[in-house]
């Protein structure tokens, strides 16, 4: 972004408006502007927020609004999502954020769950040899070793200037004094209440003594907010060690789990290197491994750079074949080469190269679908649901910050944390379930994702940043399982090649494609019947789907030089924030 910071405006200002100039600086540092809300698309000037919920870019926003940058903003704004947004934000799981200065340099911060030291590669294996994690998806073998305060507290002190406790302070009293519950929330929670009977805790915290919560009923959580204000205090001490730490696992050995306070103490979120490629000339940063995210996102990109994707059309069937054919292929790749990097040797850097794309569009016939071929190897069962949550954050500098975090599953492990009052996750579904087991019902067994003490386990979210010449462009990112990557890749695509607007390119109806099952799940609308019928004539089966992913970002507008937040239309909660 091109402007000017206030100070020298008003610096600059002419001597015959000297008067009305220096008026309006002193109004501007004892009061910065008015924060808005907005439900749609928010076009501000000095820093916004889009999250899932209005709390939450709030607390992000106001916390730029008082002079934190945009990892501050988006540390209370995370934090506030683990209160409002119970689904998805989090204290009891993980995720990745992806960082640009305004200088245009970057990096990201990996808080992804950890599985414990007891794991091992068979740890869902269950006595009949059978892959096992649907039986515990729900239970406390399921949960991997939380990262988000780690993470959250690494991105501050390496990068933060707001006090810590401003940071958290919003989120204590959101959880103490209660917020209220919106139609979406509330539907979520009675659509929950039933299954939730049998974990006591999330039972007793997410209903009104067993009634379901209504709409613009007040939710208050106490035990969350003494948890919340431990971090306050202490830190991620406040979380990893003391109280927490001991309630924490005090539940693990109640419920047969295997994470202790040893294992809390060693968590260590990790700064690394981002991974990055280039779009016909746009810069994309986006998520390294453990993620599989940026890794294929710039590989399917690559494939398409060498197409003449705006001159097929938004939709067409020859639009949607080339897209399907690149996802088969970078999720073939994801399957056999992506894990965490710290255990497995993933190569990266080839399949993020021009030449592999080069070799693997070789590979695309213009007119008729690959297979997928369960024999090399399978792909994993089942769509996946959008319960993770992604949010955007643009200070008036120009930082940007990406941020996708989950508990996996909606509500995670449906296991609160009893005294303490915030959910876990259950992110070890997201190991490869049995070693050597690759089959037709679309498992995956192969060795690099396999469940070993402290490796995390590999992940589709996708944070990216997206730049050109040197200058912000958009902020992006979903949740949706293995949908987003694809769901990010389209919102690249319907910018870069098809010049939509930022509201369209969020708007758009996608599709979704992940090797096995070799089907292509559609948004309805998509496309028309006729265009589908020539599809299916390529060889592609089809299968008409509910929404795909839910796309809160923000982006610039070069020439206006303001900040446009867009929440994604499919999340009725969804909020720009901004000022
Ligand atoms: O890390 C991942 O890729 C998944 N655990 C994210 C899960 C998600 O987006 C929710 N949908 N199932």
């Amino acid at each position: 972004m091109n402007r000017l910071p206030n100070s020298i405006l008003c610096l600059v200002a002419g001597s015959a408006l000297a008067v009305l100039v220096a008026a309006a600086c002193a109004q501007s540092a004892a009061a910065p502007p008015e924060l808005t809300l907005e439900r749609g698309v928010l076009e501000s000037e000095n820093g916004v927020v889009v999250s899932a919920y209005p709390h939450a870019s709030r607390a992000g926003a106001e916390t730029l609004r008082a002079g934190g940058n945009a990892v501050d903003a988006a540390i209370a704004t995370g934090l506030a999502l683990a209160v409002t947004h119970p689904a998805a934000g989090n204290i009891g799981g993980g995720g990745f954020m992806v960082i640009r200065f305004p200088d245009g340099a970057s990096t990201v911060i990996d808080f992804r769950e950890k599985a414990p030291l007891r794991a091992h590669p068979e740890m869902f294996v269950g006595e009949d040899g059978e892959y096992s994690f649907q039986i515990h998806h729900r239970s406390h073998l399921a949960v991997g070793v939380p990262g988000t305060v780690a993470g959250f507290a690494l991105a501050h002190e390496r990068y933060g200037r707001a006090s810590w406790r401003d940071l958290v302070d919003p989120s204590v009293v959101l959880a103490r004094d209660g917020f209220e519950v919106s139609e979406r929330l509330a539907r979520s929670l009675e659509g929950r209440l039933e299954a939730f009977r049998d974990y006591p805790a999330t039972h007793a915290q997410f209903s009104r003594d067993g009634e379901p919560y209504r709409p613009g009923e007040m939710l208050v959580q106490s035990d969350l907010a003494g948890t919340l204000e431990r971090i306050r205090d202490q830190g991620r001490d406040g979380f990893y060690a003391g109280v927490t730490a001991r309630l924490l696992a005090e539940e693990m050995v109640r419920g047969g789990g295997w994470i202790t306070e040893e294992d809390l103490a060693r968590y260590e979120a990790i700064e690394r290197e981002p991974v990055t490629g280039t779009y016909r000339g746009y810069e994309i940063i986006s998520m390294a491994p453990p993620s599989s995210g940026g890794t294929a996102l710039v590989a399917m990109l690559n494939v398409l750079e060498g197409l003449d994707v705006a001159a097929m059309g938004a939709g067409s069937p020859e639009h949607a074949h080339h897209l399907i054919e690149a996802m088969r292929r970078a999720f073939r790749d994801r399957a056999m080469f992506l894990a965490d990097a710290d255990f497995a040797d993933v190569p990266v850097e080839r399949l993020t190269s021009k030449a592999y794309a080069d070799e693997l569009r070789a590979t695309i016939q213009a007119e008729a679908a690959s297979t997928s071929a369960p024999g090399d190897i399978a792909g994993e069962p089942g769509w996946e649901s959008s319960e993770t949550t992604h949010y955007s954050v643009v200070d008036g500098d120009g930082m940007a910050v990406s941020v996708t975090y989950t508990l996996e599953g909606g509500y995670g492990s449906y296991i609160t944390v009893p005294g303490a009052g915030f959910l876990l996750n259950n992110e070890m579904g997201d190991f490869n379930g049995r070693p050597g087991l690759t089959d037709e019902r679309g498992l995956i067994g192969t060795e690099p994702n396999l469940a070993r003490p402290e490796q995390r386990m590999l992940s589709s979210m996708t944070p990216t940043i997206l730049a050109r010449d040197g200058e912000l462009v958009a902020v992006i990112g979903s949740p949706g399982g293995r949908t987003i990557i694809n769901t990010v890749l389209q919102i690249v695509v319907n910018l870069v090649d098809f010049g939509q607007s930022p509201e369209e390119a969020i708007a758009s109806r996608r599709l979704h494609h992940q090797w096995l099952p070799d089907v292509v799940r559609m948004e309805d609308g998509y496309m028309t019947e006729s265009d589908a019928a020539k599809l299916a004539a390529m060889g592609h089966e089809i299968s008409w789907g509910r929404g795909q992913g839910i796309a809160h970002c923000v982006f610039v507008d070069p020439e206006l030089g303001m900040l446009i937040g867009v929440p994604d239309p499919r999340d009725s909660d969804g909020t720009a924030a901004g000022y």
